[in-house]
């Protein structure tokens, strides 16, 4: 009898494509890499002490930092706007803030979404995940 392995068992019953990824992913495998399954992944809560020299960009208007995966961008003196850092277009992890168009934009292929992290022009039509900001004195919280 001859062996097959689990991904040609898989085609040879029919499964293809997303169908076939799904029931990969649900059985386990090294395999399943997905780029959706990355971008909203996970939960946020860590909260910056502004006042560490590690994060002193983030005082200063247009300047922004990424940190467990977030960018977190000073939009205006004392508001933030803090998107993940993994692009819905394939997964890059190169999304940055541009102030000069105020607005996060991935350097890999050109992806442009607003400060809701809503897509606008580029390749991705999906947007980013977006995560709440508190200022409180030299405090910000980034959280889910
Ligand atoms: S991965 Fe970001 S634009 Fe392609």
């Amino acid at each position: 009898m001859e062996k097959v392995s689990r991904l040609e068992f898989l085609k040879q019953l029919g499964f293809g494509g997303a169908a076939l990824m799904a029931t990969l992913c649900a059985a386990g495998t090294s395999s399943c890499k997905s780029n959706s399954a990355s971008t909203s992944a996970s939960t946020k809560d860590f909260t910056l002490d502004l006042n560490q020299s590690a994060y002193a960009d983030l005082k200063i208007v247009g300047k922004f930092m990424v940190v467990q995966d977030v960018v977190i961008a000073c939009t205006v003196a004392g508001t933030y706007a803090a998107v993940t850092v993994i692009c819905s277009h394939e997964g890059k992890k190169q999304v940055g803030y541009r102030e000069s168009q105020k607005d996060f934009y991935c350097t890999a292929h050109g992806a442009v979404y607003d400060q809701q992290g809503k897509g606008k022009s580029g390749p991705s039509s999906g947007g980013l995940r977006v995560y709440n900001t508190s200022l409180t004195g030299n405090s910000l919280r980034i959280y889910s």
